[in-house]
């Protein structure tokens, strides 16, 4: 959920094509912003030589989801949307947001989060970070009786993590070419996100 250009789209291809490249991946964009339909569609032409079954929704997941995996264990990918809630949304709708979407991930069985965030760690107290919100889902799974094992990584150059057990990157080089005469490229030189892979037991 939250899928403007779908950025791990194309990192699902190069990790899993290039070991599996029967796999027939399933992927569901939800995103209530419709603006980014048009990078969307250029997406959907780009990789439609990979036979992937790609649909995007401009609906609410929480009210709107129609579960076309049948509560098969999926993949759940939080790419920049937990970052996005916290910077724009108010602590009462962040908490309203992290609870609504883990009773989504328990009523539909998901079994693996795969969470793609800003560098910025954050603060508890504050929920200001995408971390912080992450934290909190897996917090709320945990109460709720559910067992989950984290793998925490982080690029070189960030010095701002907690307590959870983060490990670095080997390396922090792109994996995909820059496009020619992008005027954001200093944003892009090299890799700097978080990571958090979940696997719930
Ligand atoms: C920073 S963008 C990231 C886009 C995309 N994941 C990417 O990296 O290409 C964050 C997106 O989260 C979306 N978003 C925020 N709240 C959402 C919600 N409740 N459900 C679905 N998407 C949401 C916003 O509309 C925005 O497009």
């Amino acid at each position: 959920m939250g899928c403007g250009p779908t950025s791990e789209l194309y990192g699902f291809i190069k990790s899993i094509y290039s070991r599996f490249p029967h796999v027939k991946l399933n992927f569901e964009g939800y995103d209530m912003n419709p603006n980014w339909e048009r990078v969307q569609n250029i997406t959907k032409d780009l990789l439609a030589k990979y036979g992937l079954n790609i649909n995007f929704h401009y609906t609410d997941i929480f009210t709107d989801y129609v579960d076309v995996f049948h509560n098969k264990p999926s993949i759940l990918v939080l790419n920049y949307v937990l970052s996005d809630i916290a910077k724009f949304k108010n602590k009462e709708t962040k908490e309203l947001f992290v609870s609504q979407l883990t009773h989504f991930i328990r009523s539909h069985s998901i079994r693996v989060i795969l969470f793609n965030d800003i560098r910025y760690y954050g603060y508890k107290k504050y929920l200001d970070s995408g971390v912080q919100l992450m934290n909190l889902i897996l917090e709320n799974l945990s109460s709720d009786g559910l067992t989950t094992k984290s793998y925490y990584r982080y690029f070189s150059g960030d010095s701002y993590f907690g307590n959870e057990d983060w490990h670095p990157h080997k390396s922090n080089h792109l994996l995909f070419n820059n496009l020619q005469g992008n005027p954001y490229i200093a944003n892009i030189e090299y890799c700097r996100s978080k990571q958090i892979l979940t696997i719930i037991q």
